[in-house]
């Protein structure tokens, strides 16, 4: 086996990930893939930053162990707490998400831009820096939403309880035209329709991960490692919980959200 078809792993607290594994997968689908997903240890959003960084390096040297080429954050949250040492620490490419707000404020210079993310994310330097860089070009309103990663983990069959909640979250919104909604966090894109739904004003959603997709392509590209082109890769799930009924839930995740 050669070193470029070594596969990439991709990790977060729980689901989330999937949503930037399928980026990854739809702009390189011939890479193999790992999916880690740590549901042990889900949410990361509301730990401290010691226990975040603790859990992604367990993560990124569990993916090493199993002979990853590089590994792909695919969790905000661990990205703008682990992210500068992690990489630091290790050789291979680890490449990281953040918040979309640069991609929000070139699309809607002068306008609203509502941030959605774990509370983890927001009070940490890695955002409020990003927010210092754009501030003077858009209005940028973080949104901290705590719980809502536990009730997307929850999967299919929860609906009324997101829609109460996100109808909760935004009611201080009703009269303020926010012109985009930047979903911070890789689990709210599973449910982008019902946060479409429940925000009613027609703003733009967007998210990190077809930046992070692009930005690991890059970089496999640079290396010369990227993976020979004549068929579609295979991906694997792992759960820290090891149990069939996760996996499972990860694929139907992967094909069906
Ligand atoms: N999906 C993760 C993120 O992008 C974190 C979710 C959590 O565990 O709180 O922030």
């Amino acid at each position: 086996m050669s070193y470029s078809s070594a596969p990439i792993g991709v990790f977060d607290s729980g689901v989330g990930g999937i949503s930037v594994l399928k980026e990854l997968f739809h702009l390189m689908p011939n890479e193999n893939y790992i999916y880690l997903g740590d549901t042990k240890n889900a949410p990361y959003g509301s730990k401290t930053n010691d226990e975040v960084f603790k859990l992604s390096s367990d993560c990124v040297n569990e993916l090493i162990a199993m002979g990853v080429k590089a590994v792909v954050i695919a969790c905000n949250t661990a990205t703008s707490i682990a992210v500068n040492e992690l990489r630091s620490k290790y050789s291979i490419p680890i490449i990281g998400i953040e918040p979309a707000v640069k991609p929000a404020v070139i699309a809607h210079p002068g306008g609203n831009v509502l941030v959605m993310a774990t509370p983890v994310t927001l009070r940490n330097d890695k955002f409020l820096n990003l927010v210092n860089n754009y501030k003077k070009d858009a209005n940028i309103i973080p949104l901290p939403c705590p719980g809502l990663v536990e009730i997307i983990e929850k999967g299919k069959g929860h609906d009324s309880e997101l829609s109460e909640y996100l109808k909760k979250l935004f009611e201080p919104y009703g009269t303020l035209k926010i012109d985009v909604i930047v979903l911070g966090c890789t689990h709210y894109p599973h449910v982008r329709n019902q946060i479409a739904k429940a925000f009613e004003q027609d703003a733009e959603i967007i998210d990190g991960a077809p930046g992070t997709a692009r930005e690991t392509q890059r970089q496999l590209t640079e290396l010369g490692i990227l993976n020979s082109p004549d068929k579609f890769g295979d991906i694997c799930f792992i759960s820290t919980l090891q149990n069939e009924k996760e996996i499972k839930i990860m694929k139907e995740f992967f094909e069906n959200q």
